[in-house]
């Protein structure tokens, strides 16, 4: 009997349908040679929603989430949503999903693919061999905290507040997450904050420390999110784990994506309390520029689908045998425009998805 999963789409706005649709195939493939039988239902979220529902996360979308084995998201917003009240804004959507479903571990691996090398804006020798995973912690911080909102104030001039909060609850939740994650690695784990200046990040700093003394095998260190931000782009091969609140997070795993030439590579996972769903998705947006011409990089989708496989479904031989698939399309010159250099051959989105496909039953 094929093992059965439940799979939630969410392909979203711009280049998600496009992105999705190949992700889709590619693990109808996969299924078919390693006998896993997967369900898909495709729901709105972000402006496709709003257009369709007048709200970025419709009750639907999060039932059926819920209600799934593993959520699979591609891309949100556009620029003809940017001028609506910030509640009804795409990224609300993406937001409401993260809170709703509790997924408080954003797993952002950025690896450098040998290929695409010579794509990165960094020396060769600076980025070669760069292998780093940032957990960002991602239901707390800044994006959650209260109060928040604008304010009018006494004498009538508007203030705009959010605010930097964490408990040790959730710091150490985040924590745990990060340091089992490094030990899986390299054994190497660097927090991120502010601790010179803001207290949330000097109880970050201690609550981290503290929770080394569970690690002994994990060698912690911290740096101050300003000199991170500068040694990644000085030095990345110095690090194996990051761990960081949710905004230093959304900055830094930017940065560190595009080590790696192409943030159209990237993969990520945001995982929840054991044995609850999870949610995979590209670190990419949904690149509206260029939505409907079939130029999209689906490869960041398509890894996505092989994080989903390994962290959400714990089907790490599926998970691989997509990952052996990119490397062998790779290898081969194919390049979807993002990642093009001369000589490579130039494909369009669903061409690359042929190539993903023809590979895996090649390999297979
Ligand atoms: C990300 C994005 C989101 C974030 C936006 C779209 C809300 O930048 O996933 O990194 O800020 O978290
Ligand atoms: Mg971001």
């Amino acid at each position: 009997m094929a093992q059965h999963y439940r799979i939630a789409t969410l392909p979203g706005d711009g280049i998600g349908p496009e992105i999705m649709a190949i992700a889709v195939e590619v693990l109808q493939v996969i299924g078919q040679q390693l006998d896993l039988s997967f369900e898909f239902k495709s729901a709105l979220i972000g402006g496709a929603a709003i257009d369709a529902m007048g709200e970025p996360l419709p009750a639907d979308t999060l039932e059926l989430c819920r209600n799934s084995e593993a959520v699979l998201l591609a891309a949100i917003g556009g620029p003809q949503w940017d001028n609506l009240p910030a509640h009804l804004r795409p990224e609300q959507g993406l937001l409401g999903l993260r809170a709703g479903l509790d997924l408080f571990a954003n797993l952002r691996p950025a690896k450098i693919f040998p290929q695409l090398i010579d794509a990165s804006s960094l020396k060769r020798d600076v980025v070669e061999g760069v292998d780093i995973m940032v957990v960002r912690e991602l239901t707390g911080g800044i994006y959650f905290g209260q109060p928040k909102g604008i304010f009018e104030t006494e004498l009538g001039k508007k203030r705009g507040v959010n605010t930097m909060a964490y408990t040790e609850v959730e710091i150490e939740r985040v924590g745990r997450v990060a340091f089992e994650a490094a030990r899986q690695r390299r054994g190497k784990l660097c927090s991120v904050d502010k601790a010179n200046v803001l207290e949330v990040s000097q109880l970050w700093r201690d609550q981290i420390t503290q929770l080394a003394q569970d690690y002994p095998d994990v060698e912690l260190s911290h740096l101050y999110v300003d000199n991170a931000a500068m040694q990644l782009l000085r030095w990345p091969k110095q690090f194996d784990t990051i761990v960081t609140g949710n905004l230093f997070g959304d900055i830094l795993s930017d940065a560190a994506a595009m080590l790696t030439g192409s943030i159209g590579m990237l993969p990520s996972a945001s995982l929840g309390p054991e044995g609850t769903v999870g949610v995979f998705e590209p670190v990419h947006g949904s690149a509206p520029d260029i939505a409907g011409a079939d130029k999209a990089n689906p490869l960041a989708q398509v890894l996505s689908a092989a994080m989903m496989l390994r962290y959400g479904l714990n089907q790490p031989e599926a998970a691989e045998r997509i990952e052996q698939a990119v490397q062998v399309v790779l290898d081969r010159g194919d390049r979807t425009a993002d990642i093009m250099s001369p000589g490579m051959n130039l494909l369009g989105c669903r061409a690359m998805g042929e190539a993903l496909i023809q590979a895996l039953t090649e390999t297979a």
